[in-house]
C-alpha cells in the first residue's frame, strides 16, 4: 500500500470513527412544538397514579429496606418465595385511579430490589417464578388501558439483585474504604449489568404495546462510588427507548441533563416547588411525585398520612404552577390498596367529580391576575376561564384586585350557581380605597359542602 493510501485509509477510519462517536449522541431532533404536541396529552392530564409494587410490600417497612437494613440477597430470598398476592386485581385498582380523576398510571416494573413483575426473559428474578406464577405487569397494563388510563412504567437502573452491578454507595453492601469495594466487586462486571438493563427495557417497550411514559429511576454521578450516564450508557439507552417507543415520555434520571433531548420533563419528588420548574431560565414540563405517607412502598406502621385536603392543595397548587402530580399508592403484598389510601382516592374523587374542570388543560394564571390571600388560580387558555380554589371559606366576600374590567360571569364550579359580583367603592363605615377596578364577588356565608370550592370566573 503507497503512503498516500495508507494516509487516505486512516482518514476514512477517523472519519467512521468520528461519525460513529456523533451517531451514538445523536438523539432523535425535535423541535419545541413537536415536543409540546408529543407531551399534550400529559400536560392536559395533570395527575397519575404512581404505583411502587414489588416483593419489599412483604416486609411493609419501606422499598428502600434491603438498603437499610443492609439484607444480604440470601437473606431477601424468603420474600421471594412466599410472594403470593391472591388478591390482586388491577381492574379494581384502574378503576380506583379513574374516580380519583387520574388519567394515567406508572408501574414499577422493577424497582432497586431488583425483582421483576414482568416476564423477562433474560432473568428467574421475577414473578413469574415465585408462587404468584404469571407476568402481574401484563395484567395491570390491560387493566389500565381497559379503562383508558395512559400506562407508563418505572424502570430501576439501580439493581441491588443481580451479581454484576457493582457496588456503590447505595448498595445494601455499600463499605467504607475502597479497598473494600475493590474486594466486593472482583468479579463484578458492570458491562453485563449494562447489556441486562438494556435486554430488559427492550423487553418492556416491545412486548406491552404502546407505553406512554417511561421512569427510569436513578442517577447519583460524582464521585467513585456514585453512578451515572456511563455506568447505565444512557445515551443509547434512552436512543432505543426512543427508537422503540417514538412517543414515549421519559423522565429526567439518566443523568443526562445537558444533553439536548436528554429528558422530557423535570420530577422533583417529595417537594413542592415554589413556583414553575425552570432551566436555564426557561418554564419546562415538570411533574411532582409525592405519597400519601413517607414511602413508597407499602409501609405498614408508617402513620404520617396526608389529609384530603393536603392532597387538594397539592394538586391545585401543582397546576396553579404549570405542573403535574403524580400520586403514589403502594399496594399490599396480597395486592390490594390500604384502606387509607382507598379513602384519600375516593375524597379526591369526589371533589374531582365536581371541580376537575380547574386541573385538567388547566395551567397557571397569566400574570396579570393577582392571586388573592388563601387561594390558588388556576386557567384554562382554551375556554378563557380562571379558577379560584378558596382554601380558607372568607366571610361573605372576597375582593379581588384588578379583576373587574376582565371579567364577564362568575359561578361557583361544583353547581353553576351564580356568585354576585360588583365592584369595589367604599364599606358602609370605613371609606376604603376607592379603586374602581376592583371586584367583589358575594359569597354565601355558609361554605358549600367542597372540601376546596372553586368559584369559576368567565373572562372577557
Ligand atoms: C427515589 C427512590 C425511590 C422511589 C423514587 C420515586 O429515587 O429511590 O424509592 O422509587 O425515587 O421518585
Amino acid at each position: 500500500m503507497s503512503r498516500s493510501m495508507v494516509g487516505k485509509s486512516m482518514a476514512l477510519v477517523l472519519c467512521l470513527l468520528f461519525l460513529a462517536g456523533t451517531a451514538v449522541a445523536q438523539l432523535p431532533r425535535e423541535t419545541a412544538e413537536q415536543k409540546e404536541a408529543r407531551m399534550k396529552w400529559w400536560t392536559e392530564a395533570r395527575f397519575g397514579m404512581f404505583i411502587h409494587w414489588g416483593l419489599y410490600a412483604q416486609a411493609a417497612r419501606h422499598e428502600w429496606v434491603k438498603k437499610r437494613e443492609r439484607i444480604t440477597n440470601e437473606d431477601y430470598q424468603k420474600y421471594f418465595e412466599v410472594f403470593n398476592p391472591d388478591l390482586y386485581n388491577p381492574r379494581e385498582w384502574a378503576r380506583m385511579a379513574k374516580a380519583a380523576g387520574m388519567k394515567y398510571g406508572v408501574i414499577t416494573s422493577k424497582h432497586h430490589e431488583g425483582f421483576c413483575l414482568f416476564d423477562s426473559k433474560v432473568t428467574d428474578y421475577k414473578a413469574t417464578k415465585t408462587p404468584a406464577a404469571r407476568d402481574l405487569l401484563k395484567e395491570w397494563v390491560d387493566a389500565f388501558r381497559a379503562e383508558g388510563l395512559g400506562v407508563g412504567f418505572y424502570y430501576s437502573l439501580i439493581d441491588w439483585h443481580h451479581p454484576h452491578y457493582t457496588v456503590d454507595r447505595n448498595h445494601p453492601q455499600s463499605a467504607n474504604t475502597d479497598e473494600e469495594y475493590d474486594k466486593l466487586n472482583q468479579g463484578r462486571d458492570m458491562s453485563i449489568y449494562r447489556q441486562y438493563l438494556k435486554d430488559q427495557v427492550r423487553e418492556l417497550l416491545t412486548h406491552y404495546g404502546k407505553i406512554d411514559i417511561i421512569w427510569l429511576d436513578f442517577s447519583f454521578p460524582g464521585d467513585k462510588h456514585g453512578k451515572g450516564r456511563s455506568d447505565w450508557d444512557s445515551e443509547n439507552l434512552l436512543k432505543m427507548v426512543r427508537g422503540l417507543q417514538p412517543q414515549i415520555i421519559v423522565n429526567d434520571r439518566l443523568d443526562l441533563m445537558d444533553v439536548e433531548g436528554g429528558w422530557d420533563f423535570r420530577s422533583p419528588e417529595q417537594f413542592k416547588p415554589r413556583e414553575w420548574v425552570t432551566m436555564n431560565g426557561k418554564k419546562v414540563p415538570w411533574e411532582t411525585c409525592q405519597t400519601f405517607s413517607g414511602s413508597w412502598g407499602y409501609y405498614r406502621d408508617e402513620t404520617t398520612w396526608k389529609n384530603t385536603k393536603q392532597l387538594l392543595v397539592l394538586l391545585i397548587e401543582t397546576v396553579s404552577k404549570g405542573g403535574n402530580l403524580l400520586l403514589n399508592v403502594g399496594p399490599t403484598a396480597r395486592g390490594t390498596f390500604d384502606s387509607r389510601a382507598q379513602e384519600s382516592l375516593k375524597s379526591i374523587g369526589s371533589w374531582m367529580q365536581g371541580n376537575s374542570s380547574s386541573i385538567y388543560g388547566c395551567t397557571q394564571a397569566p400574570p396579570e391576575f393577582k392571586i388573592p390571600e388563601q387561594s390558588l388560580l388556576t386557567y384554562n387558555a382554551k375556554t378563557r376561564r380562571l379558577y379560584l380554589h378558596l382554601l380558607d371559606w372568607p366571610m361573605g366576600q372576597i375582593v379581588l384586585e384588578g379583576f373587574a374590567d376582565k371579567v364577564k360571569y362568575a359561578q361557583l364550579l361544583h353547581d353553576a350557581s351564580e356568585v354576585r359580583m360588583s365592584v369595589r367603592r367604599q364599606t358602609t363605615w370605613i371609606k376604603e380605597d376607592a379603586r374602581i377596578n376592583d371586584l367583589v364577588l358575594s359569597l354565601p356565608i355558609v361554605k358549600p359542602n367542597v372540601e376546596i370550592p372553586v368559584v369559576e370566573l368567565l373572562l372577557k
